[in-house]
């Protein structure tokens, strides 16, 4: 028999004035394989119908069901209930604007950083449909699909005690964003142009390395890797920028 599962979920709806935040507590009995999408979703067909929360492919590849999970930011359709104790503590995430409840606006923040990063290739080269593609090096292909994996989950930004102090920094997912691009030899920016987007204390030399970026990205991300190496090279352009060397 499945265990008593007790949710403490977070209710706020800011779009109307007599709502204030508060916890409320729902229960379920635990089924087989539930996630807590599973869980969610029965509790708002069973017991509160106005709950608010955000899901649409239910499989881990869209990003919008992140929320507090105990504490730690993840992804609602991904967590199964059997790997978390019987008491449950859900939040939305923070940094993002909430819409209610559990629902956040990531799309709108990651909108702004992409535009912010110049999130596209950057070419000069005019587009032909009759050119023959350029084939990519299988290698390097497979190294920048690794960071394409991102689903701007927004768990990265949330789990960030430099985010969560400051509405500037650009975040983990949007400097392996530009990490992903400096790889990419179809973008012709120069290390100046990459620079002067995340060479700065918004950018690269805002993070202080907490690093639980990593920790909590549901895609398993090489953050990690990816911070160091655009520090390492950041730092070099700095460096030439102080001399005036380029
Ligand atoms: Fe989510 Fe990971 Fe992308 Fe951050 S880097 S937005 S945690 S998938
Ligand atoms: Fe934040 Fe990750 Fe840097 S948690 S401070 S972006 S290492
Ligand atoms: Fe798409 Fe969870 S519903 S990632």
């Amino acid at each position: 028999m499945g265990r008593h599962l007790t949710f403490e979920i977070f209710r706020f709806n800011p779009e109307d004035k007599d709502s204030v935040p508060h916890m409320e507590t729902f229960h379920l009995e635990e089924t087989e394989r539930m996630t807590l999408f599973i869980a969610l979703t029965r509790i708002r067909e069973e017991q509160d119908p106005s709950l608010q929360f955000d899901f649409c492919c239910r499989a881990g590849i869209c990003g919008s069901c992140a929320m507090m999970i105990n504490g730690r930011p993840g992804l609602a359709c991904k967590t199964l209930t059997r790997e978390l104790p019987s008491e449950i503590t859900l939040l939305p995430l923070p940094v993002f604007k909430l819409i209610g409840d559990l629902s956040v606006d990531t799309g709108t923040w990651y909108r702004a950083m992409n535009e912010k990063v110049e999130s596209w290739i950057h070419t000069h080269r005019s587009f032909d449909p009759r050119a023959e593609e350029q084939r990519m090096d299988n290698a390097l292909a497979e190294e920048i699909y690794e960071l394409e994996r991102c689903v701007e989950c927004g768990c990265c930004v949330a789990s960030c005690g430099t985010a969560n102090m400051r509405e500037d920094f650009l975040g983990a997912s949007a400097l392996n964003r530009i990490a992903r691009f400096m790889m990419d030899p179809r973008d012709e920016r120069s290390s100046k142009e990459y620079f002067e987007v995340v060479g700065t204390d918004e950018g690269i030399f805002g993070c202080m390395g907490l690093l639980a970026c990593e920790d909590v990205c549901p895609k398993n991300l090489p953050l990690q890797d990816q911070l160091g190496i655009l520090r390492r090279k950041m730092g070099w352009q700095a460096v030439k920028h102080l001399f005036r060397m380029g």
